[in-house]
């Protein structure tokens, strides 16, 4: 097709999918969808949705599912270029003239599709020949079961320069050339590429098989050859195994990846169906985004050598940019020069399970890099330390993650280095060398990863934040009630989390706590100018928070804003997540996931604007 992957996804981002389908169907907004009775399918209540964030329309009933191209085609009946042509021209774009080239292109990848199958088909032929005993007994020597050779499509090219060529004669010599089968050099006559080599079929997604890559039968060099790049293969945006990976991923819940076609093999026969590799390459962006699109993260198998161990690091120095909310990758680490076949061979699937049991997260693997790339014992050495942390955190691109691995990484540095200097009293006990035991347990903060972005991080939630320290400043009697939970979060204006961790400490000493003895307290410490800021700040749009509260309503509201402030962030997170999982991967289970949450959501909001109604009509509260 001579469109454009970015011409479509310009057309879909400009198309409203709401008001497309809203011409022919009477859709009913449902939070921030639309549900109408499916037009697919006969039925009385609706189990038709249109998402126009994501761009999709999905039918629980009869699960029709599409973009705005796929509505004109299945739903209106067009032809595909129709399709696009009449979205172009709702949308004011311009549709590329067709190319009388790229048609032409299509047209041969059809062909060399044609070509590659019948050269794997000839393969495993001759493997299962009289030619292919020495290839056989290797298989059967690494472990590989008839049935695996199977279901990979194994086969064989013997040791001839002209078998492969005479055998898809028909095709003729300048599609085998194309499709990289035979090599031609100058006005030499075109030669089998492949001689005396196990094959094996490479398969894009969809299963047809693009390439090949042949071992070596024993030892020899290169231990592997692989087709060239091809109109059908792109090393770079290929991976071993996509394709029966995409369902085993979504059963299993994970994609692994793997260095080697073999460990990918033996992955599969000992029931590890989800594993795919490069082609003996790093991983390139292309592929990380495929991988993205299978989980949110990927976890990536390599050698514990050093040059299995560098292979990550560039993995993951690549993934940097890409990272987003729900995107993220994990690392297992092999013990050095085996690899997963070598593993399963000698410990069998319990042996890669307690592996997988265990993988070690992006945050800690690039920690542990940035650590181990140099001595600590000085200032200088330490300062330098900081300077690599910045540097990887400074490359990832999506702003929200960049500043969770900044606070994380400044987190763990503190934690470990400067805990003595700072003194901190009864919590700032020094971690040991190594892992920190409790790098967080310092006053309110948690693993950024529990919580979505901190309370009040936000306009209303801090005005929210504040709020509940100023009626808990009215009203320190409920801090004791509200203990747990108010320990359990973390606030993202410092001053209200130091005041926050000053007023449960307080209550924990003192169960006696009235509005006189707190303030006598809090006159000697470094909260007291906060603390009066927030009781003169009579605009927080709360019962609880004016000087003439009625004392037993403010205990009610004050109750319910905490409980709100608790929840809120912890709905978004959830919401946030599912919402990433679904812009991956679309599946039911997800989605009504996020449909729950939605209305939760939607809950609490009410809830939230219910108590600030309770408070000063009409009065400003976003306003700083
Ligand atoms: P390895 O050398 O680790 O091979 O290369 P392996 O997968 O363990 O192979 P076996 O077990 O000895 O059969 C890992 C991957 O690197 C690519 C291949 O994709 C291979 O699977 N490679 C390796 C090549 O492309 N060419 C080579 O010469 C070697
Ligand atoms: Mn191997």
């Amino acid at each position: 097709m001579s469109l454009s992957a970015a011409f479509l996804d310009e057309l879909r981002a400009r198309t409203l999918l709401s008001a497309l389908i809203g011409r022919t169907v009477k859709l009913q907004r449902a939070g921030r969808e639309f549900r109408a009775c499916c037009p697919f399918h006969n039925e009385k209540t609706p189990s038709f949705y249109v998402n126009d964030e994501k761009g999709f329309y999905h039918c629980f009933g009869c699960s029709a599912h599409g973009d705005a191209i796929r509505w004109m085609t299945d739903q209106r009946g067009l032809p595909f270029i129709d399709a696009v042509k009449e979205l172009a021209a709702a949308a004011g774009m311009e549709v590329p003239a067709p190319d009388p080239r790229a048609a032409e292109k299509a047209e041969r990848a059809d062909t060399l599709h044609g070509v590659m199958t019948e050269a794997q088909r000839w393969f495993t032929e001759q493997l299962g020949g009289i030619a292919g005993a020495g290839a056989r007994a290797y298989l059967d020597r690494r472990g590989v079961s008839e049935a695996t050779c199977r279901t990979f499509g194994l086969g064989f090219a013997p040791d001839s320069r002209g078998k492969l060529r005479a055998a898809l004669a028909t095709a003729g010599d300048p599609l085998l050339i194309e499709g990289g089968l035979l090599i031609a050099v100058e006005d030499k006559e075109p030669y089998d590429r492949f001689r005396d080599r196990l094959m094996i079929p490479i398969r894009d997604q969809r299963g047809r098989v693009i390439a090949f890559g042949g071992r070596i039968i024993g030892q020899g060099e290169p231990k592997y050859l692989n087709s060239p790049d091809t109109p059908l293969f792109d090393k770079g945006r290929t991976l071993y195994n996509l394709d029966k990976a995409g369902a085993a991923a979504r059963k299993a819940g994970r994609i692994v990846v793997v260095e080697g076609y073999m460990d990918v093999i033996a992955l599969a026969q000992a029931g590890f169906g989800e594993a795919v590799a490069p082609l003996g390459t790093a991983l390139t962006e292309a592929q990380l985004e495929r991988l993205w699109r299978m989980s949110e993260v990927p976890i990536l198998c390599f050698d514990g050598d050093s040059a299995g161990q560098k292979a990550a690091i560039r993995a993951a120095q690549r993934a940097l940019p890409l990272l987003a909310p729900g995107r993220s990758l994990a690392f297992l680490t092999l013990p050095a020069g085996q690899d997963p076949d070598d593993l399963i061979r000698a410990g069998g699937a319990a042996a890669f399970e307690a592996l997988l049991a265990r993988p070690e997260a992006l945050v800690d693997r690039l920690w542990r890099h940035a650590l181990e790339d140099g001595e600590l014992a000085t200032p200088e050495q330490r300062a330098g330390l900081r300077r690599r942390l910045a540097d990887m955190a400074a490359a990832i691109g999506d702003t929200d993650v960049r500043q969770q691995y900044q606070a994380e990484f400044r987190e763990r540095f503190e934690a470990r280095f400067l805990t003595r200097r700072r003194d901190a009293g009864p919590r700032g006990a020094p971690n040991g060398p190594g892992n920190p035991a409790r790098p967080f347990a310092r006053g309110f903060t948690r693993p950024a990863s529990t919580a979505a972005r901190g309370i009040g991080a936000t306009g209303i939630d801090r005005v929210l934040a504040k709020s509940v320290a100023a009626g808990l400043l009215r009203f320190p009697t409920e801090i004791t009630r509200h203990m747990e939970a108010l320990a359990g979060l973390e606030f993202h204006d410092p001053a209200i989390a130091r005041l926050m961790a000053a007023l449960v400490e307080v209550a924990i000493t003192d169960q006696t706590l009235d509005n006189g003895r707190l303030s006598t307290i809090l006159a000697t410490s470094e909260y007291n100018d906060v603390a009066h800021e927030l009781l003169r700040a009579d605009s927080l749009p709360f019962s609880f928070t004016r000087k003439d509260a009625e004392p037993e309503k403010a205990r009610v509201d004050l109750d319910e804003a905490i409980q709100v402030m608790v929840s809120r962030p912890e709905v978004d997170a959830a919401l946030h997540a599912a919402t990433g999982r679904l812009q991956a991967r679309f599946d039911d289970e997800t989605f009504a996931e996020q449909q729950r949450l939605l209305g939760l959501r939607g809950d609490v909001e009410r809830r939230l604007a219910n108590l600030m109604q309770g408070g000063e009509d009409g009065r400003e509260f976003e306003g700083e």
